[in-house]
C-alpha cells in the first residue's frame, strides 16, 4: 500500500506561553534543552517574541506575546500556557496539503516558502482538535538554526551533566484531549486526512469506568514516528481528568508530551534536583509481587526505579520505563512524560491505573474531583 501521507518525523512542539522568556529558562535549566535560534523584536519580529529549545531530535519552540491585540496574546488570554502546533516535517509540502484538504482537513496555511542566505524552508498549515494546527514544513533545502526570520542563539545555561549533556532523544508521542463523543471523529480525521492507522493499545470502557473516567486510541504514522494518542472523557462517579483539562484549558488541545530519553534515572535525578515535580506513585506499586512477577528483569533493580517513582510496564515486544511530571503551568492542563523504551512499543497501559490514581489525588488537592 502506498503511503499517502509521508512524513519524516516531528518537525516542532510550539507553545504559546505568558512569559516565553522565563519558559525558555525553565526548559533549558529544568528540562536541559539548549537554545539554538531566537526571534524578537531586536531582528524585526515587531509582535512576537520565539525561543527555539533541541534536545536531540526533540525541538520546542517558546512563543510570547509582545503586544495585546494579536491572535497569540489572545490565545494565551484564554487558555494560559500551552501547545499551538504540532509541526509535522514531510518530504513534500505541497503533496501533503493537498492529501490533507482533500481528505477534508481545514486549511489554515497554503503551501508558501521562505527563504534566507540558509536556503528554503516550504511550510502549510491545517488545523486539528481545539485551536491546534498542524504546521507541515519540508527542510531539506535548509540549513539554518531554524526557519528564516530566527538568528542562531546561544545556549542560556551550560549543558546538564548527562550523558552527551543532553536528557532527550526525541518527542515520542504527543496526547490530545478532545470532547466526550469526539475521540473516534479524530481517530477517523488522521486515518482519513494522514493515513495514519490505529496502534494496538486503547483504553476502552472496562479501564474508563473503573479507575480512569478517559478513554484512549493511538494513532501512528506507518514508520511510528509520529505518534498520537487522542482521550476523551468518559461517564463516571468522579470527575474525569480530561473534563478537568477541557474546562481550565477552555477546549481541546495538547494534554501531554513524551520525551524519549536513553536514561530516565539521571534525566529524573537532574530534573528532581532543580525541582520539576513528578507525580508520586505509593510503595505498593512497587511492592505488588504481581508487578515484580509481569515485568521480569529490567535494567535497573526495582529499588533504584522505587527511589525515583518510575513506572514499569512490559509487553510482547519488550519493555518501557515512564514517569509523568505534574502540570507545567498554573492551570491544570498540559504535562510531561519521560520514556525510556527497550523494546515496548507501547504507551504504559498497565500503568494507568497507578497513573489516574496519582492524577486523581492531584485533582483532589485542586478541589476538582
Ligand atoms: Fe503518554
Amino acid at each position: 500500500m502506498t503511503d499517502v501521507f509521508p512524513v519524516n518525523g516531528m518537525d516542532a512542539v510550539v507553545f504559546a506561553v505568558g512569559n516565553a522568556k522565563q519558559a525558555a529558562h525553565y526548559y533549558s535549566t529544568a528540562f536541559g534543552m539548549r537554545r539554538v535560534a531566537y526571534k524578537g523584536p531586536e531582528t524585526g519580529s515587531r509582535d512576537e517574541v520565539a525561543y527555539v529549545l533541541e534536545s536531540g531530535s526533540a525541538r520546542f519552540v517558546i512563543k510570547g506575546a509582545v503586544r495585546a491585540g494579536t491572535d497569540l496574546a489572545r490565545h494565551v488570554a484564554e487558555h494560559s500556557d500551552g501547545v499551538i502546533d504540532l509541526a509535522i516535517e514531510v518530504p513534500d509540502v505541497e503533496a501533503a496539503y493537498r492529501q490533507a484538504i482533500g481528505a477534508g482537513a481545514r486549511g489554515l496555511e497554503e503551501p508558501y516558502s521562505l527563504e534566507d542566505e540558509h536556503g528554503k524552508v516550504m511550510l502549510a498549515a491545517v488545523a486539528t482538535y481545539g485551536e491546534t494546527r498542524h504546521t507541515l514544513v519540508d527542510r531539506s533545502n535548509y540549513n539554518g538554526p531554524y526557519l528564516p526570520g530566527y538568528v542562531k542563539a546561544d545556549p542560556i545555561v551550560p549543558a546538564p551533566e548527562v550523558r552527551n549533556g543532553r536528557i532527550f532523544q526525541a518527542v515520542d508521542h504527543c496526547v490530545g484531549n478532545v470532547e466526550l463523543g469526539k475521540m473516534d471523529e479524530w481517530v477517523e480525521f488522521y486515518r482519513r486526512v494522514m493515513g495514519f492507522t490505529n496502534m494496538a493499545e486503547f483504553i476502552g470502557d472496562d479501564i474508563a469506568t473503573e479507575y480512569s473516567a478517559l478513554m484512549s486510541k493511538v494513532v501512528a504514522d506507518g514508520t511510528r514516528k509520529v505518534k498520537f494518542p487522542l482521550n476523551e472523557p468518559a461517564v463516571s462517579k468522579k470527575k474525569s481528568q480530561i473534563d478537568e483539562y477541557l474546562e481550565f484549558y477552555g477546549g481541546p488541545g495538547v494534554q501531554h508530551i513524551a520525551l524519549a530519553t536513553n536514561d530516565i534515572l539521571t534525566a529524573v535525578d537532574h530534573m528532581r534536583a532543580v525541582g520539576v515535580e513528578f507525580l508520586a506513585t505509593p510503595d505498593s506499586y512497587y511492592d505488588d509481587p504481581e508487578l515484580r512477577a509481569r515485568i521480569g528483569k529490567v535494567r535497573a533493580p526495582i529499588e533504584e526505579l522505587k527511589k525515583r517513582r518510575i513506572l514499569v510496564d512490559r509487553d510482547e515486544d519488550g519493555y518501557l520505563l515512564q514517569i509523568f511530571t505534574k502540570p507545567v503551568q498554573d492551570r491544570p492542563t498540559v504535562f510531561f512524560e519521560l520514556i525510556e523504551r527497550h523494546g515496548s512499543l507501547g504507551f504504559g497501559k498497565g500503568n494507568f491505573k497507578a497513573l489516574f490514581e496519582a492524577i486523581e489525588r492531584e485533582q483532589d488537592l485542586r478541589g476538582n474531583l
